[in-house]
């Protein structure tokens, strides 16, 4: 069943019973000049996308998938790297007000609940030659139990918001609060209020950390997560009590233990 999001102020809703995935129509439907807040929500999806090029399985009804099209301000397109942040924390805040779950952010944008992963967000830039055209916020939610992959297929340990709720959670609820969330956050992206709700949220905090990119250990970064700089970097404390900043890009997460 579709939801009611009549009470938000968004653009035109496709809404699919199945579909490859949502940043993919996303993606098709910017190039064709979507308006701003054009929304995709699928109830499965067959070829959801991942971070690093990973599948994301969306089984009928068990979870959240859908991309959120905006047509950037100036503001968001000075502060991109903080697009999927701006995702994390609408979903945080979202899981908060709806179930009273305590969330956390895993840097740059997963939201987990009790350290394991609940959320993952891919955001995709379109470009029109050199011109940023739309960009594309794709939020995947495990809502269900059945919506998590077998460990021996995730990285990281994952878990759903209703075995975390001991209910099950409206669905359509949870997605309409996130996306109130994302439409007031929009215009705080990138401002000290928007890295004061990041860092508030950051797992983590004060911990030994492994950023490791996954295929050169040469490139294993390790040290005492000390919190986010207004750039969007993570900042660490290494051994010798010195800082050092990690850029989001293709790092991988881990507690060191
Ligand atoms: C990650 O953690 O690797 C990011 C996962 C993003 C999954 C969402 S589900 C909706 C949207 N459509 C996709 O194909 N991917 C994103």
């Amino acid at each position: 069943m579709q939801p009611d999001l009549s009470s938000l102020v968004l653009g035109p809703v496709r809404y699919f019973t199945s579909l490859g995935s949502t940043n993919d129509e996303a993606r098709t439907w910017a190039e064709e000049n979507a308006p701003d807040l054009s929304l995709v929500i699928a109830d499965e999806q067959t070829a959801g996308r991942g971070r690093f090029d990973r599948h994301w399985v969306t089984r009928p009804g068990a979870a959240l998938a859908f991309s959120l099209i905006t047509l950037p301000t100036p503001q968001e397109e000075a502060n991109l790297a903080c697009l999927a942040p701006w995702g994390a924390i609408a979903v945080a805040q979202a899981l908060e007000q709806v179930a009273q779950l305590p969330t956390a952010i895993k840097w740059p944008n997963d939201v987990l609940i009790r350290r394991r992963k609940v959320c993952g967000i891919l955001v995709e830039p379109i470009w029109s030659g050199q011109s940023l055209q739309a960009t594309v916020t794709g939020i995947g939610v495990n809502i269900r139990p059945e919506a998590v992959p077998p460990a021996s297929e995730t990285r990281f340990p994952a878990t759903s918001v209703d075995a975390e709720a001991g209910y099950s959670v409206d669905r359509w609820e949870v997605l309409r609060s996130i996306l109130r969330s994302m439409i007031e956050w929009r215009t705080l992206i990138g401002t000290p209020k928007f890295f004061q709700a990041w860092n508030a949220r950051l797992a983590f905090k004060r911990e030994r950390v492994l950023l490791s990119s996954g295929y050169d250990p040469g490139l294993d970064r390790e040290g005492i997560l000390q919190g986010v700089g207004l750039d969007g970097s993570l900042r660490l404390e290494s051994e010798d009590g010195s800082e050092f900043s990690v850029q989001v890009g293709d790092l991988h997460l881990h507690p060191a233990d």
